[in-house]
């Protein structure tokens, strides 16, 4: 890599009125995370590397994203929208410090990745003064055309500025570009705003560059790469672009899908070896799934620790907060949140396991619910070690139930149960109690030694 310092400029200033919405454009999200993070994530991130975002005067929300995203990123605001080159200077304090590299990248384009911003930055090592990233559009309406004279970039024309001739160059501008440090605020000030916009381009800095005397060149990529979000439509099919990379990347690591089409990643998804995805299953940002795990079917899971050889679904919702311990099972119509379950235990049908902790090998039986809230705040459930939970129970938090204990099916517990106690509260006089004795005699039996 190089030795070169950087500075990577990010603009998000814009207002991303065709995405008709409340939201900032760059906090929408794709694969979970917001656009900003995937350009962020693809910024060079060592020592000598620094980060500024260039937001609009009324985005307090993307300041925040950013800090908790890259707590060292510098935020500068664009108090007028006057382009893109008038955007730039809005960082023009952290531009004076003079990095040897100097990016600049849409906050829209959340495709693009670590090893073009790497490419870009070749060209400068060898004396250019600007790289330009470059790509073939399938339909180069809207982009501005790339000039190239005798293999040389001359300059850059915005679709609106381009003569008819112009406009059949499929050449565009992917809007990255990467300037020498030591030359590119001489060259931003000179830009103008004699254009069709009447606005300040980046892109001018081409035409200038050359003026100068100073050499600019284009490195070409992918269309996908650089797709910039303006609309809901293009913003879902960046989705379908950062899905396909996920699953290609975890069939490469080893995970095994049936029908990877239908199974929906995060970035951040944590697989370990051996784990196997069944059709139609949706994961959210923060989940780590550990060896030998399986989820079945049209299962959700979010913000969520999968065990060794853990097997979750079909149809399970693991909601934010959820641990299972290894060899877990979590059944059909079970939903869980910020609920740790150890090793061993199985909740196999029709459960509410929130706030709560269950101990190792417990048994949850079908229809058991941690009443975890009173109508004023939430409550926790703790069940011991290899306790078992009848079906159709009913845990009113706070309460405990014992290691070993045992809860009557129907069971309504409103207070805790000590260990291996036999509960069975508020259920009619029924052959249950009769059902709690027998399970005690065989399980003395089964393990005589345990009292
Ligand atoms: C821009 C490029 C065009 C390129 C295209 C690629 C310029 C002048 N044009 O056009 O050559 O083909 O992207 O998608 O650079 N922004 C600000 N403040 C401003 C103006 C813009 O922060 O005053 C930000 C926007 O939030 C956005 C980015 O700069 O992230 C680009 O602005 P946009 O208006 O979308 O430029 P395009 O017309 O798409
Ligand atoms: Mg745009």
């Amino acid at each position: 890599m190089t030795a070169r310092s950087s500075l990577t400029i990010v603009l998000a200033a814009g207002e991303g009125t065709r995405m008709r919405s409340g939201l900032p454009k760059v906090l929408h999200p794709v694969a979970g995370q917001p656009m900003l993070a995937h350009v962020l994530a693809a910024a060079p991130k060592g020592e000598r590397d620094a980060l500024a975002v260039v937001i609009g005067p009324d985005h307090a929300a993307v300041a925040e994203a950013t800090k908790r995203l890259r707590p060292d990123a510098g935020i500068f605001v664009q108090r007028e929208r006057l382009g893109t080159a008038h955007a730039v200077l809005a960082a023009r304090d952290a531009i004076a410090r003079g990095a040897d590299d100097l990016l600049v990248v849409f906050g829209d384009t959340p495709l693009i990745s670590a090893e073009t911003f790497a490419r870009l930055r070749v060209p400068l090592q060898q004396g250019a003064a600007l790289a330009v990233l470059g790509f073939r559009a399938a339909d180069p309406t809207g982009y501005g055309r790339l000039l190239v004279e005798g293999g040389r970039l001359k300059a850059i024309r915005e679709h609106a500025d381009a003569s008819a001739e112009e406009r059949t160059i499929t050449l565009c501008n992917a809007g990255v570009m990467a300037f020498d440090g030591r030359k590119a605020l001489q060259l931003i000030e000179k830009i103008g705003c004699a254009n069709a916009k009447a606005e300040y381009y980046l892109v001018d800095a081409v035409a200038i560059a050359r003026q100068s005397g100073l050499e600019a060149v284009v490195i070409e990529t992918s269309e996908d790469e650089v797709r910039g979000i303006n609309t809901k439509a293009q913003l879902a099919e960046a989705e379908s672009v950062m899905q396909a990379r996920l699953r290609k990347a975890a069939l490469e690591a080893g995970v095994t899908m049936i029908a990877p089409d239908t199974v929906y990643l995060a970035a951040d998804t944590r697989f370990g070896s051996d784990v196997t995805i069944e059709p139609f299953v949706v994961i959210g940002p923060g989940v780590s799934i550990s060896d030998g795990a399986v989820i079945h079917s049209f299962s959700h899971i979010v913000q969520a620790s999968i065990g060794k050889n853990a097997s979750v679904g079909p149809y399970a919702r693991l909601r934010p907060g959820t641990s299972l311990g290894d060899g877990a099972r979590i059944g059909n119509f079970v939903e869980t949140k910020a609920a740790t379950l150890e090793a061993g235990v199985k909740v196999n049908h029709l459960s509410y396991i929130g706030d709560a902790h269950v101990g190792a090998n417990a048994n949850v039986g079908a229809g058991t619910i941690t009443c975890n809230y009173d109508g004023f705040a939430k409550h926790r459930t703790e069940i011991g070690e290899g306790a078992f939970i009848g079906t159709n129970s009913s845990l009113v938090a706070p309460v405990k139930i014992g290691a070993g204990a045992y809860v009557g099916s129907g069971s309504v517990i409103t207070k805790d149960v000590p260990d291996d106690a036999l509960a069975v509260e508020r259920s009619p006089q029924t052959n249950r109690e009769g059902g709690a004795k027998r399970y005690r005699e065989l399980k003395t039996k089964a393990k005589p030694s345990k009292g």
